[in-house]
């Protein structure tokens, strides 16, 4: 019997699978002492790679503090706010979660409370992470269609799709139901697809919000910290009414937190709003402790950015002149440091058009990330490539290197 029929988690990526990490180090993981170089970085997370001096040292730090665990207010959660107020001077208060997907959760719950109105609007290709309301993905109508069993037919009901990136069906759509819109969630910089050119697409939902009294949620579960100065928002001078912030955060550990605008504290004062934001590992002292030795840590390290976007140009600028000069069905899409390929030569503005001009390659998709495996190259099951600061040019010479060879084998047969 082989591994995977005698494994027993249902979690996403177990079933059908025998591979499994168990280590990780600088820019490579492991199976079994047999190293691979990682391309996801924990799906982002890890911005100083795998076990790094920071995450190391912070770790050795608690234990000889003795600092353990509360459920109950602790000096870590107060002294990692106030890094986090260096770091998003924007943010009036903040809410401490465990994970992306409950500040998602918990975000959705605060709108909810702070108008009357009853529809969800989320943006095509923005993803959300694991919250019932959102667990939905647009058909070519941008109907609700359901991700997961279990969810609720009033959810869908009550969720609206505009389309990213595209002002003028998605104004088209916001007019229609412009009485009735609670919120606009999006991920303003999308990870399906990087695109360096939607900062009018931002203003002109800001502006929709402002004007039809509908609160702003930008999900910046990825761009947080990771953009600079902090967030998209800051970069592009928006206010967002809420903002969610995850990955890089903890520092290695899981964490998510809510960033609320000073106009929504004010409507929560004055209504005398009272939302349920509690949890057993909320705020707790082991994430909040890692979390903001990583982040003094990134605070008085900010060239440590440019040089990672700096890497991340060398990935696609060196292999966009190869699929150029090769004429591969391929491109590769870069916002900062977040890259992906997108395995299609179009002009595409968005996921959808990504989805239909993809659709053709799945096959092939699939074969070159096994390639890739089998040289030792982790290529990340969401397409998202994260390099990290221990991404050494060397690894990532010898990745671009069997990426070339892949693609050429695989797309141009
Ligand atoms: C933009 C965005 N929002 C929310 C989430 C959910 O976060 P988590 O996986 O920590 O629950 C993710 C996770 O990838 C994300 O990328």
């Amino acid at each position: 019997m082989n591994k995977a029929k005698k494994n027993i988690i249902l979690n996403e990526g177990y079933k059908d699978n025998n591979f499994f990490f168990d280590k990780g180090e600088g820019d490579k993981i492991f199976i079994k002492n047999k190293a691979y170089i990682d391309l996801s970085n924990s799906s982002g997370s890890l911005i100083l790679g795998h076990n790094s001096q920071v995450f190391k040292k912070s770790l050795k730090l608690y234990l000889n503090k003795k600092i353990s665990i509360f459920a109950h207010p602790n000096t870590h959660a107060i002294n990692f706010s106030k890094n986090i107020k260096k770091t998003f001077p924007n943010f009036s208060k903040i809410i401490f979660c465990n994970s992306g997907t409950e500040a998602v959760m918990k975000s959705l719950r605060l709108s909810k409370s702070l108008n009357k109105k009853n529809l969800i609007v989320n943006v095509t290709g923005s993803w959300h992470g694991s919250v019932d309301k959102l667990l939905f993905y647009p058909n070519k109508y941008l109907k609700p269609q359901k991700l997961s069993d279990g969810l609720s037919l009033d959810d869908k009901k009550k969720l609206i799709y505009i389309p990213y990136n595209d002002i003028e069906k998605s104004n088209k759509i916001l007019n229609k139901f412009k009485n009735d819109i609670n919120c606009i969630i999006i991920e303003p910089i999308q990870a399906c697809l990087p695109l360096d050119n939607v900062k009018k697409y931002l203003r002109f939902l800001e502006s929709f919000c402002k004007k039809n009294n509908s609160i702003l949620i930008f999900d910046e579960i990825i761009t947080g910290i990771r953009i600079r100065p902090g967030s998209i928002q800051r970069k592009y001078n928006i206010n967002a009414d809420i903002t969610t912030v995850g990955k890089i955060l903890g520092g290695g550990l899981p964490i998510g937190m809510i960033g609320i605008s000073e106009k929504v504290n004010k409507i929560i004062k004055n209504k005398n709003i009272k939302v349920f934001f509690g949890g057993t590992f909320s705020a707790n002292s082991l994430s909040s402790f890692v979390g903001n030795e990583t982040l003094k840590f990134l605070l008085k390290n900010k060239a440590l950015f440019s040089n990672l976007n700096k890497k991340s140009l060398y990935f696609q600028k060196n292999l966009n002149q190869f699929i150029t000069k090769e004429g591969i069905e391929a491109k590769v899409y870069r916002f900062d440091s977040i890259l992906r390929i997108v395995f299609s030569k179009k002009i595409i503005k968005n996921r959808i058009q990504r989805d239909f001009f993809e659709k053709k390659n799945i096959s092939n998709i699939i074969k070159f990330k096994q390639y890739l495996l089998d040289n030792k190259i982790y290529y990340p099951t969401n397409g998202i490539i994260f390099l990290s600061n221990s991404t050494s040019y060397k690894s990532i010479n010898y990745v671009l290197n069997y990426i070339k060879i892949g693609l050429k084998n695989i797309f141009t047969k």
